[in-house]
């Protein structure tokens, strides 16, 4: 049976200029290159599980214009199921401002529009009708607080394995730790969660292991850390702790990432592997995914994952 997964979470359109470095507050950059890519960390998710071979179901919100209607056919070439999506009239679809230097880092501004704008009702009936035949939930911030409560409510609820990416940390996911979602937060998005005063800023990985624990204690459910270059640690509740180190990869830009991680750890979980093999595949889809500019380009099919499994 093929793996069903809910994607719930924000779809972008992504305008990526390419420059040597990225710009300072006041300082204008010049450079060569300008590409629209499909963005949002629901969508790219989304698309991520889809090519893992999962048939996959994304919940969100496009404005009633010509980004929205590009949005949702780029979703729906990439097999993902958008017939709940709702459009909202006189309402921009969500866009994003990506600049990429030449070493690969970004720098990433989101204007919401329809992702801020999404209704809860709408979500709901989305949620009832599709739950009964998933595997999977991920869910993923970037859309307004009582979204995310309702979306990981009713998947915890039903007993359907969820997934929450706080990518941001939002206030809703801090009421949500108890639900027994699976977190994925970065080093930055879990510091965040432990001390939301956010004093202590990036922990190393031993930190990371220490703060993961303190969710654990409270979520009694397993998170899964993303460390970007350094792999991903998988941390249970029984305070096993287990470092996934990264695969060597090819950095032209790292945007999406951490969504190639969420949607293939979501797709893996959802075709019946241990959580264990979830973390190694999200971690193998992740580094092929950051070879390619755009945080779609670069994600990889089930065939071309199947292969890189085989090389490690
Ligand atoms: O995680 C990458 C995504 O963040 C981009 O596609 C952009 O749209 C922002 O939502
Ligand atoms: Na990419």
């Amino acid at each position: 049976m093929t793996p069903k997964v809910i994607v719930v979470g924000a779809v972008n359109v992504d305008m990526v200029v390419t420059a040597p470095t990225l710009p300072r507050a006041g300082e204008t950059v010049v450079g060569p290159g300008v590409e629209r890519h499909g963005g949002g960390k629901g969508a790219n998710a989304a698309v991520a599980a889809s090519r893992a071979g999962a048939t996959v179901h994304y919940l969100g919100a496009v404005g009633d214009d010509d980004l929205g209607r590009t949005a949702l056919a780029e979703l729906s070439t990439e097999n993902v199921i958008v017939d709940d999506v709702e459009v909202i009239g006189r309402c921009s679809t969500g866009v994003a401002l990506i600049v990429v230097d030449d070493a690969g880092e970004n720098q990433i501004a989101v204007g919401g529009g329809a992702n801020i704008r999404l209704s809860v009702d709408r979500l709901r009936a989305g949620l009832v009708a599709s739950l009964p035949e998933t595997d999977c939930v991920l869910v993923s911030t970037e859309i307004p607080d009582d979204a995310v409560v309702t979306a990981v409510e009713l998947a915890t609820a039903a007993g359907v394995r969820c997934l929450l990416n706080p990518a941001p940390v939002i206030p809703a996911v801090h009421r949500l730790i108890d639900r027994g979602a699976i977190l994925t937060p970065n080093r930055g998005e879990l510091a965040a969660l432990v001390d939301p005063s956010a004093a202590t800023g990036a922990p190393t990985t031993d930190q990371a292991i220490e703060h993961a624990r303190a969710l654990n204690a409270r979520s009694r459910a397993p998170v899964v850390v993303t460390l970007g270059g350094d792999g991903a640690l998988l941390v249970d509740p029984d305070g096993g702790a287990e470092h996934v180190a990264a695969l060597p990869a090819t950095v032209r830009d790292t945007t999406g990432a951490g969504d190639t991680f969420n949607g293939v750890l979501a797709a893996t979980l959802a075709s019946g592997t241990s959580l264990r093999e979830a973390v190694t595949d999200a971690n193998t889809a992740a580094a092929l995914s950051v070879a390619r500019l755009g945080a779609r380009a670069g994600m990889p099919t089930a065939a071309e994952l199947d292969l890189a499994r085989a090389r490690t």
